[in-house]
């Protein structure tokens, strides 16, 4: 049988080259091998935004995206988290078996709270609606960045509690981490991150990304010296482009020979040569919002639809329902 692959994005923002190489580019090159569930996080996105008009903006923006990089409606059903309500029935059922000092182990809460910043109680929550987003459509496997796998090994460490307490009902998922990416630094070298603000865009215009690129900090070391690229964030993204010069790049850092302005105009080269069709493309689908509006409302019907089958063997194994 085909086995499901399931992943989301949350709309907080510009969508980047980290989320490109580290999660969604997989989900374009899979979709003919995986029965494909792709969502637009937008529950999860109320952890940071507040403003309702801002988050219809990026969520459509964000549709927009998905399908520019190549997701084709016909193949994967692509759909609003909030078109599905039943997520967040099945994260409170989860709520129910989950320990508060479990949750307070996870990075993102942790992180937030070493920043003294007031984390709101669907912040501290996060994993647990996420863990009910992946088991709800029975995933086998969960394509994201190397910074989500903690929240992969909650949505399994759920499932297996879930199934112990109340018998056999959800799969265990397995995430989908690309080796070669890992994390994708940004343009201050920090992991590039919509709320870091360092990022290029991936649908920025050839001057934002010369711009971008340009603010890549570097050591100071001259033209003619040696260079190490695995220290290099500026090679770290090279090595992200397919395409014929890594190898003789990286020969060239080794050697010295090579200044960081020519390795920047390089970089600069290669990300609008690649982004460049992707960009037409978004160009075109941003003239018709509507039809992107009825893909999202139709991949909403079907999803909800298999996620209404679940929560009816949810709520009777809880009971909360009579049979
Ligand atoms: P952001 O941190 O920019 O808000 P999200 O949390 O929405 O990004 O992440 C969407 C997907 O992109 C996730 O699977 C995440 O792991 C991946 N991702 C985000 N930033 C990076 C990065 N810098 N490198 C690799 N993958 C990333
Ligand atoms: N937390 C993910 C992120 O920040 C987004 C997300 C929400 C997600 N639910 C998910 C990813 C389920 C994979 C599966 O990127």
């Amino acid at each position: 049988m085909q086995k499901t692959l399931l992943s989301g994005v949350k709309p907080t923002g510009e969508a980047h080259i980290g989320n490109y190489f580290g999660a969604m580019r997989q989900f374009v090159d899979r979709q003919d091998d995986y029965r494909q569930f792709i969502f637009i996080a937008n529950y999860h996105a109320l952890t940071s935004v507040s403003d309702g008009a801002l988050l219809q903006n990026l969520t459509l923006e964000l549709a927009m995206d998905y399908l520019a990089i190549g997701i084709d409606p016909k193949k994967t059903t692509l759909f609003l988290q909030s078109d599905v309500p039943e997520v967040t029935e099945l994260a409170w059922i989860f709520n129910t078996i989950t320990t508060v000092p479990y949750l307070s182990r996870a990075h993102a809460f942790k992180d937030a709270e070493a920043k003294n910043k007031e984390v709101n109680v669907g912040l501290f929550d996060y994993p647990i609606l996420m863990a009910a987003d992946i088991l709800m459509y029975g995933a086998d496997i969960v394509p994201v960045g190397l910074d989500q796998k903690q929240h992969i090994e909650i949505a399994r460490d759920t499932a297996q509690k879930f199934n112990r307490i109340f018998g056999e009902t959800f799969k265990i998922p397995e995430a989908m981490i690309l080796e070669e990416v890992k994390t994708v630094p940004g343009t201050d070298g920090r992991k590039m991150s919509k709320s870091y603000g360092n990022v290029i865009g991936l649908f920025a215009s050839d001057e934002e990304i010369r711009k971008a690129v340009m603010s890549i900090p570097t050591d100071s070391k001259g033209v003619d010296e040696p260079k190490d690229p695995s220290v290099c964030k500026v090679f770290a993204i090279h090595e992200l482009f397919p395409g014929e010069n890594t190898e003789a790049l990286r020969a060239r850092y080794l050697s010295g020979g090579i200044g960081y302005k020519e390795v920047k105009d390089l970089l600069v080269e290669k990300i609008i040569a690649f982004v460049s069709p992707m960009r037409a493309r978004r160009e075109e689908i941003a003239r018709n919002p509507e039809a992107v509006l009825k893909i999202l409302r139709e991949g909403g019907e079907v999803a909800r639809a298999h996620a209404q089958r679940m929560m009816d063997d949810v709520r009777g194994k809880v009971g909360l329902t009579f049979k």
